[in-house]
Formats: C-alpha cells, structure tokens, sequence
C-alpha cells in the first residue's frame, strides 16, 4: 500500500511503464490473483482481502497520477497566448529591384513582353550589330570591359544587345522590354560606377512611328511620375536609332520649380530612345522595307534616384541593411 502511495509518473510513457507493471494482465496484480488458489483454504479470506486492497490502491494511485499529467499536459495558465511573436527581421527587397519591378509593371500593361540576354556578350551583340562604326570611341578600352584574352569578348556596355538577340530569333512583331546589368569602365564614386542596370524596350511592326513612341513614354513617365509628369525630347544621337531623341520629365524633386537636383533646370533626363536605324533592322535580319520600330533604354538607378533620392551611387551595391531598412514601406 506504501509502495502504491510512493508510485510517481512525469510523462505518459513512465505512467504506461506502471500500468503495465502492476494493472496489466501481466502485471503484479494479476500474478497474486493466479498465486491466490495456492493459498491454503484458512488464509483465503485474510490474503484475498489484501489482495484486494492492493489492487484497489494501486488502481487509485493509477488514476490519481492520469488525471495529474493531463491536467499539466494542458495547462496553459502560464502561458500569454495573446502575446506577438518574438519580432522576426523580415528582409526587404532591394530598390533597385523594387523600381525594375514597377518600370516592367508599367509597360507589361502596355503589352511588352520580357527578354534578356547574356552580360558577357560578343562585339557583334553589343557594338556590329547595332550599327557602330569599326572605330567608334565606345569600342575604347576606356569604356569597356573586354577579356584581355579574348578580344572579341566583353561585358556589355548597354542592355542594346538584347535587341539584336530578340530581334535574331524572331520576326515582328516584336513588343520586348529587356531589364539587366550592364558594364562601363568607369571610376567608382557617388556618380559613376563600373556596374549599373538598364531596362531596354523595343517595338517593331508595320507602320511604326515616332509618336508611338512619344506616347508610350509619356504614359510610362506618367505611371512612374505620377499623372502631372510633362516630358520632353531633346534631339540626339545614338548609333542604333535614326532619328535619336533624350527625354527629360518635368523634375519631380522640386515639381519644377528649379533645384540641385535638376541643376536648377526643372527638367531632368531619363532616358534615351528614337527610331531603330535600318541598318540594325537589316543586320539582324529583319526587312527595313517592310518593318519600322522605335527603341528606348533607361538607367534604372536614376529612375530610382528620382523616386527616393538616393544621394550615392555605392549605396545601391554595399549591401548596408541600415540603407535597404529605408525601403521596407515600398516592398
Ligand atoms: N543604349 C543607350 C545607352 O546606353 C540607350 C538607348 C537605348 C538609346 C535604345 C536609344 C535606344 O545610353
């Protein structure tokens, strides 16, 4: 009886461990039951009585101890369940991702399509097909990188080598914005740095025209800007479009009052663009008698440097958590 007072179970398993070696079939219990017809006939009723009372304590033991274990299994008094969650550090997207993602939103809606291409590239891809001339100054080891192995392999100076990689493969129409990496040997510093991403559009069709094009960078600015945006486009000249246009937005720092930013102008400039030259239609394999296209390529740091002004250009390759914590609200 002490025995059965003394029992003690801290899980479920030690708790079975007891049934089992007392209750069980097997257990003690029954063992004295089986013994009992052993017992001589005159201390039947004296043994079979404390059998009884064994049996009856070690059940009551049993039971006492089930019922403590499930109520501390359940019991949750202790515990705050209304209570946040330790704060976990979620991670934000990086801005210049955040700002690619918008710029390819706006003109998805307008039925663009993604393409891209290879950062190490060839200098048919990124110069020969795209119209530039054998000597052209942008061919210069001061612009771009090549492998000092392999003249005829370099980083891409622009995402324009994805133009001539779609335009290779497919036939018009053709309606692709290309977002990527591109390359400049450049000294680093708060303007200017050897890396930096573009987005490329380009757009071919039969009767294609200029002010296609004026309208759909108005809409994007507009998008991107919001819906007071003006633009203008300053004439230009790249190898690859004929003719070539600058487009600068109304500056959205100072509305354009005049500011630092701005260089007190009121207007600032976004990108490049104008009608593909058709000399890269026809390198690349597509009729210029037949199909017109326009091309435009934007430097998405600048892009973001007008949304967020973003003062340093380092800041967007550092990886400084302090910087990337600014953007969690525009994730
Ligand atoms: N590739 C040009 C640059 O890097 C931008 C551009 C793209 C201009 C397409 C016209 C058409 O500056």
């Amino acid at each position: 009886m002490a025995e059965a007072e003394s029992l003690q179970a801290h899980s479920a398993e030690e708790l079975e461990s007891l049934r089992l070696k007392y209750l069980s079939k097997k257990g003690l219990v029954s063992q004295l039951m089986a013994d009992f017809r052993n017992v001589p006939a005159e201390q039947k009723r004296e043994v079979g009585m404390l059998i009884n009372k064994a049996k009856d304590a070690l059940t009551e033991r049993f039971n006492a101890l089930k019922a403590e274990l499930s109520t501390t299994e359940d019991d949750h008094s202790g515990l705050d369940l209304t209570r946040t969650p330790y704060p976990v550090r979620l991670g934000t997207r990086h801005p210049l991702s955040i700002v690619k993602q918008e710029i390819v939103d706006i003109f998805s809606r307008m039925g663009f399509t993604l393409a891209d291409g290879p950062e190490v590239e060839d200098d048919w891809h990124v110069f020969g097909s795209m119209n530039f001339a054998d000597d052209h100054p942008a061919r210069d080891m001061q612009d771009t990188f090549f492998i000092e192995s392999h003249p005829d392999v370099l980083l891409r100076t622009h995402t324009s080598s994805v133009q001539s990689r779609v335009m290779e493969k497919n036939q018009p129409p053709i309606r692709v914005i290309c977002p990527g990496r591109v390359y400049r040997n450049e000294a680093i510093s708060a303007r200017a740095h050897c890396f930096f991403h573009q987005v490329e559009g380009l757009y071919i069709d039969r009767d294609v025209s200029f002010t296609d094009l004026k309208q759909v960078l108005l809409t994007f600015a507009r998008e991107m800007f919001g819906a007071d945006t003006q633009i203008r486009l300053r004439p230009s000249y790249f190898p690859f479009t004929e003719p070539s246009a600058e487009m600068d937005i109304s500056c959205n720092i100072c509305g354009g009052e005049g500011c630092a930013f701005c260089k007190h102008t009121g207007w600032v400039e976004i990108l490049g663009c104008g009608m593909v030259d058709p000399n890269v239609l026809e390198s690349n394999g597509i009729d210029p008698n037949i199909y017109k296209g326009y091309a435009f390529g934007m430097g998405i740091e600048r892009i973001t440097n007008l949304k967020y002004q973003v003062k340093d250009l380092r800041l967007f390759s550092e990886n400084d958590v302090r910087f990337l914590d600014e953007f969690m609200a525009a994730n």
